[in-house]
């Protein structure tokens, strides 16, 4: 018993009150009456009567109940319960960034902590499918009649979820010309509308990556000394290449290193920049893209271990969602093969389009691997920087001020 949160003070002695009778089984009303006395029971505690009173099968109001029903609908609500938790975990995290709490260096274990738990979720919820796939295409052809219109389409906290974490509406793939907003009345339309308005994890995350130490020109200019240092590691290269005797190899090599020169000077290209955001291909700003480059290649400083491990679980974070987006197409065709979806899309076709890096709101970390470089054409940390990013005493007031946590 010693991993059951019922076993924590108040619990214990609710538990220790019921005679030896109660706690082997016997007289359990009794036992429960007691235990009443003592603090509240489980299942008030978890408003059971309430979670377990909520599968209606349609089938069965039909009058004609199909057993699989059951499995669909404790499914679906297993799924919104643990949306409920990610969009408390997420809500949670953007306040401590958009209180400024994140300035203090401390808080930022707590938002690794919650992402990563927010990433543990999703795993879970990637792999509750294989339960649903138990069920065969017949056994939800029997019932399916009855949940028209009802739709995974109209899931609040879905929608909630993409659009907190910064999943803009010009990048959703149009559903039947209709705006996805449509779809929800009252409350949910304005609770929606809010999400869109609000600062996104990604919004958050990007004002942070801009305030990255060693950024500022004049203490460091990590930017101007990588463009240079890429420029002259690069010349090297090509003299190297081009001391070579004429072979196909060498010829190979000068093409391959022409290619990089063009990926590195539009890296530095900050109108090119502006132009792919535009587009939607990138979604950070130049300074955030700056930011998030410094932190991969100087990772291994102390001051950096935890902001890199917080990128890490944010691409962990786009891969889970698109692997949820995956297995769910893949579970829909076997369903219903191609047919139209009971919320009026085109189904699998239109679900299957959302596989996308449309939906992939950290794009540009992902990317950031193309700009790797050999370890020695990095920027050496001066001494004072190098200080600054190692130990915790040196500190530079204006990025870390003490403010309380959440
Ligand atoms: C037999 C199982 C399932 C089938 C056949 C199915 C089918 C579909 C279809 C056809 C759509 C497209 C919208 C429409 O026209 O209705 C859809 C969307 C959706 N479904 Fe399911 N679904 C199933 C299970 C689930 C489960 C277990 C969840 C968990 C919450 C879920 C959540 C969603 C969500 C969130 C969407 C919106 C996705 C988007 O627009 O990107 N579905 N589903």
């Amino acid at each position: 018993m010693s991993g059951c949160p019922f076993m924590g003070r108040k619990f214990q002695h609710t538990f220790n009150e019921l005679s030896l009778e109660d706690k082997n089984g016997d007289n359990s009303q009794d036992g429960l009456n007691k235990a009443s006395k003592g603090g509240i029971i489980y299942g008030d505690y978890l408003q059971l009567d309430k979670v377990l009173d909520s599968q209606v099968l349609q089938s069965e109001l039909k009058g004609n109940k199909i057993h699989d029903e059951h499995l669909f609908i404790v499914t679906h609500q297993a799924y919104e319960l643990w949306f409920k938790q990610i969009l408390w975990e997420l809500d949670s995290v953007r306040a401590i960034f958009q209180n400024g709490h994140v300035r203090d260096e401390r808080n930022m274990l707590k938002v690794v902590t919650r992402i990563q738990r927010i990433t543990m979720i999703l795993k879970l919820l990637v792999e509750q499918f294989s339960v649903l796939e138990t069920m065969t295409a017949m056994d939800f052809f029997e019932f399916r009649e009855y949940l028209s219109p009802a739709s995974g389409f109209q899931s609040l906290q879905f929608r909630l979820l993409e659009n907190k974490i910064g999943v803009p509406e010009i990048l959703r793939v149009p559903y039947n010309r209709r705006h996805y907003r449509d779809n929800f009345k009252g409350k949910e339309n304005e609770m929606l509308l809010k999400s869109e308005e609000e600062p996104t994890l990604l919004g958050l995350v990007e004002a942070w990556l801009e305030r990255t130490p060693g950024l500022e020109e004049a203490v460091f200019n990590f930017w101007g000394k990588l463009q240079s240092n890429i420029i002259k590691g690069l010349e090297e290269e090509f003299q190297k290449a081009k001391a070579k005797p004429d072979s196909e190899d060498k010829e190979e090599q000068l093409a391959e290193l022409q290619k990089q020169k063009e990926v590195f000077t539009a890296l530095f290209d900050e109108k090119r920049h502006e132009h792919l955001v535009s587009k939607g291909e990138r979604r950070l700003s130049y300074k955030a893209l700056k930011g998030a480059l410094m932190i991969y290649f100087y990772r291994e400083e102390p001051r950096f271990q935890v902001p890199f491990q917080l990128l890490t679980s944010l691409m962990d974070i786009d891969v889970l969602m698109t692997k949820w987006r995956y297995n769910h197409v893949c579970m829909v065709h076997r369903m219903i093969g191609s047919k139209a979806g009971t919320g009026g899309s085109s189904g699998y076709h239109y679900l299957r389009s959302t596989v996308s890096d449309r939906y992939k709101v950290f794009v540009d970390l992902f990317n950031l691997s193309t700009f790797l470089i050999p370890r020695d054409w990095v920027p050496r940390l001066n001494p004072s920087v190098h200080k600054f990013l190692y130990t915790a005493e040196y500190c530079d007031s204006s990025y870390f001020s003490s403010e309380d946590s959440d």
